[in-house]
Formats: C-alpha cells, structure tokens, sequence
C-alpha cells in the first residue's frame, strides 16, 4: 500500500502576466477552482500510475463544500479515503498566481490540515509493504510519528520536505532525515536544509552520506539527481516540454517515485520514471488535471 499522510487543498488560481511582489497589486481576467494540496496531489499522482486500490490517504478536511468536492475528487481519482477525517475547521485553500512563463507563487491557508494528527492512522495499516509519503503542509510532530512507526513496522518513508518551514530547528530537520528512506527536495529546499544542518552549499551528496538517506533533489527542466548514502549518483533528464502550469509537477514526482518504491524498481528506474510523469503533468492548467496515467508515461 502507498499511505499519503498530508495536506488537502482547494486551489484558488490567477493567471497573471508578473507575479505581484509585496505591495504591488496585478490584475488577473478570472480565476480557476482546481483541487490540490501537496498531499493530495501526491496521492492522485500516484493512483493514477498503480493498480486500483494501491493507494489510501490520510488527512483532515472541514465539513465544507470544499471538503466534500476534495473526497469526492480522492474517489473518483482511485484514492481511498477511509483516513480522511472531517473537523470543524474550514478546508485548506491555496491562493496561487501562474505567470506567463508558468512559474507560480503560492500561499496556501492551512485550515483543516492543520488539525491532522498521528492517531488518524492506526497502526493496523502499517506494514512491510507500506509506502509512505510525507510533505510539509501538516503538523510536523504528527508526520513524525506516523514516519517512526512506519519504519518499525518494516515500511519505507519518502519524505518531501515541501515546504521548508522558516523556524525549521536543525534537531527536526535531522529527525526527518533520520525517519526517511527518501528525501525529495527541489533546488531551493536543499539550500534551505543544507543550511539548517551547517552543510555546505546545498552539498546532498554530503548530507546523504552523513544521514544514511537517499536524497533526491528534483532541478525542473534538468531533471533529478539522487545522492545515495554510500556515494552514488544517479541523474535523469526531464523530457522537454512547452509547460502550461507547473503547479504539482513536484508532487507528480514524488508520487511517480512512491509507485516505482512500491513495485521495487531500482533508483535511476525510478527517477526516470519521476521525471517524465513531472513533464507530462505541466501540459494542463491546475496541479493534479495534467497527471498522467501509467500509459501515457510508459513502463518504469
Ligand atoms: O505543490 C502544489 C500544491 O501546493 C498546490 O496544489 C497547493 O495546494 C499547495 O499545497
């Protein structure tokens, strides 16, 4: 089983020629309504390209039209969502603006997700064959924990540390690497753990020496490089592409990684796979409507 503890969002989305900085005001002609959140999003990328009944999410949703649509949105998408609590807190919802050259800016208010915890997931649902993936839009003590158990149980963990919180300690930042079997970050979040841990420059290859762990740092359109902690390095290209929204190409990416986890295939198996389905994701506006299914990426 693929176990996807995390966020669920409604995405709010401007299209917009430049991204407004602070104080500036841009106008957008309208909006979309997209589902989304990183959790989310991770799921339906990953039961997009698994066998039906492979994947199952836990999170926390209000008791909104939001909430209901994301549920409804997880079943339709072969994501079960038996884990999925309803709380007397709104849904996340992402406020996000896309440029004209499909690079967005997002700011999401947490709600619901805010409220999840590690006693949403019974240890009945952890075992050997458990694949877990963790981000950062959820309570970090709670993903922790889930992480430590999945582990004892004989479970792997990815985990990708999206987004990188400003107050991160450098005791959870090692904590995390230390509960994973694979760290996923993209350029900008490895500098920002690299520093948090003293590591020079955004060196992974050093961080995953020291750590025992697998870190995957994902490049946009150069692809993905994976540092293993006994030395190697493995790259894979991304396919090019004239990209409409690159919102969720990560998440597409860390799901694809969880699916080629799950079926035991080998890292640069993996990351090639990773990397196409990414491609192939920004070709449609919205984060998780241009997610391929396993045809249209090929075998792993
Ligand atoms: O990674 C993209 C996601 O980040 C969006 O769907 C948004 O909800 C935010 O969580």
């Amino acid at each position: 089983m693929i176990l996807v503890f995390g966020s669920i969002n409604v995405d709010l989305v401007a299209r917009v020629t430049t991204i407004a900085g602070p104080g500036m005001t841009v106008l957008a002609r309208s909006y979309e309504r997209h589902f989304g959140g990183k959790g989310a999003n991770q799921a339906v990328a990953a039961a997009r390209l698994s066998a039906p009944g492979t994947v199952v999410m836990a999170a926390c949703v209000g008791g909104d039209a939001f909430g209901r649509d994301s549920i409804e949105n997880l079943g339709r998408n072969g994501v079960s969502a038996e884990l999925v609590r309803i709380c007397d807190t709104a849904t996340g919802c992402a406020f996000i603006a896309v440029d004209a050259k499909a690079e967005n800016a997002i700011t999401v208010a947490s709600g619901a997700n805010g409220v999840l915890s590690a006693g949403d997931v019974p240890d009945t649902m952890l075992g050997s064959g458990t694949v877990l993936v963790l981000q950062m839009e959820v309570p970090f003590q709670a993903s922790l924990d889930v992480a430590r158990r999945t582990r004892k149980a004989g479970g792997r963990v990815i985990w990708n540390c999206a987004p990188v919180p400003p107050a991160m300690t450098r005791d959870e930042a090692t904590a995390l690497l230390e509960a994973s079997d694979i760290l996923v970050v993209n350029e900008h979040e490895a500098r920002d753990i690299a520093m948090i841990l003293s590591v020079c420059g955004d060196d992974m290859a050093q961080l995953a020496k020291g750590s025992a762990t697998t870190c995957i740092v994902t490049a946009g359109a150069r692809g993905a490089f994976a540092y293993t902690a006994d030395g190697q390095v493995c790259e894979a290209s991304a396919p090019a592409i004239v990209p409409v929204d690159t919102t969720g190409a990560g998440d597409t990416f860390v799901g694809s990684i969880a699916v080629a986890l799950h079926e035991g295939r080998v890292l640069g198996d993996a990351l090639r796979f990773g990397c196409r389905a990414a491609a192939l994701s920004c070709l449609s506006a919205g984060a998780q409507d241009g997610m391929p299914v396993r045809d249209a990426v090929g075998a792993v």
